[in-house]
């Protein structure tokens, strides 16, 4: 995919700054790529860029399965490498080892009303996906609230995540604004969703959710036999049962994934007006899809596996990311704690 950006010129202190996060829940699969892998890869070179791997959010709705949050941080972070993302270029960093994001979180809260928290649309629907009722960890009904330390820490303008993010940026701006009127001056930047402009994959059943716990997900890891196995498995249009018949072209997965990875949209636009108008098999889309897919996972697949020969350097890469971080983000805290007028010792 070619950069739609400008190469940016400026000298790296006057980049706008970034800030995105996983959770470690898990290895990343094609949907993060589009939703936002691949907008990283482009924006490290024109931005300064920060991500977060985000072990201390993900341990909100895991605190049955620490273990599982642990072990992913080395997992998303050969995702990271794997999908071009340049610790050069991008200052990979751990949440947990971040002690000024919590401070910041601890001091946040006072601005909010639970009452806002629980209006928060994501947190409703992620509460009653994950059956939580009235059991709901403060911890975790308070998540967006630590995002938005994690935003502002880093004193991020742009933040590349998917649409389910857009409240939390909300949220964040909402503090942002109670921060600085407080403090009769700019502490803080507000910050900017950048959405990708293909929104979310669906899963390869056609749900709307790609996900690795429900199984519809291609991971970025996978291997050439998996890609073809989940092309093969695909929801396309379950009425298009002869290749002589019209065929329908929306909620046909096979087509929702050739529109965001087919390089050539021109072929695209044709194969899909020979569909509608029949002729055409899902075994011929789903061979050209297999074929782009493995295009773009093979040499994810082929970097993730030089890095992980040497997985002493994936953690160096991380330390180093974390330091680097640590000094960014103790440097807000400062402004912070000066606008909340606590007392200087
Ligand atoms: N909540 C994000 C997700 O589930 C992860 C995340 C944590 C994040 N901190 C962040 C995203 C800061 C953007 C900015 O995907």
């Amino acid at each position: 995919m070619k950069p739609h950006f400008q190469p940016d010129t400026r000298p790296v202190a006057v980049r706008p700054i970034i800030l995105t996060g996983d959770r470690t829940t898990g290895p990343l699969h094609i949907g993060h790529y589009l939703g936002s892998l691949r907008n990283r890869v482009i924006l490290q070179d024109t931005h300064d860029q920060f991500v977060l791997l985000a072990d201390a959010q993900a341990l909100t709705d895991n605190i049955k399965n620490p273990d599982k949050v642990a072990d992913n941080v080395l997992e998303v972070t050969l995702d990271y490498l794997a999908a071009g993302i340049d610790p050069e270029k991008t200052t990979i960093c751990l949440q947990s080892a971040l002690p000024a994001l919590p401070e910041l979180t601890m001091l946040y809260l006072n601005l909010v009303t639970v009452s806002r928290l629980e209006r928060n649309p994501t947190i409703k629907e992620e509460i009653r996906a994950r059956g939580f009722e009235r059991d709901i960890p403060a911890g975790f009904l308070c998540y967006p609230i630590a995002q938005a330390a994690d935003i502002t820490a880093f004193r991020a303008t742009v933040v590349p995540v998917g649409e389910d993010q857009l409240p939390m940026i909300e949220q964040t701006n909402e503090i942002v604004r109670r921060v600085n009127r407080s403090a009769d001056r700019e502490v803080l930047p507000e910050a900017e969703a950048l959405l990708s402009e293909f929104g979310r994959l669906p899963g390869i059943d056609g749900k709307a959710k790609m996900s690795k716990s429900l199984g519809n997900a291609i991971s970025l890891s996978a291997s050439a036999s998996e890609i073809r196995k989940a092309v093969q498995m695909m929801y396309t249009d379950p009425d298009h049962l002869r290749v002589s018949d019209p065929g329908k072209i929306e909620g046909n997965v096979v087509f929702t994934y050739l529109s965001a990875f087919d390089p050539d949209q021109e072929a695209l636009a044709e194969l899909k007006a020979h569909y509608q108008r029949g002729g055409l098999g899902d075994m011929v889309l789903k061979e050209r899809l297999n074929g782009i897919l493995q295009d773009v996972i093979g040499p994810m697949r082929e970097r993730r596996h030089a890095f992980a020969r040497d997985m002493d350097s994936v953690r160096d890469i991380i330390r180093a990311g974390t330091s680097r971080a640590r000094v960014v983000t103790e440097t807000t805290l400062g402004e912070v704690r000066k606008a909340f007028r606590l007392f200087q010792l």
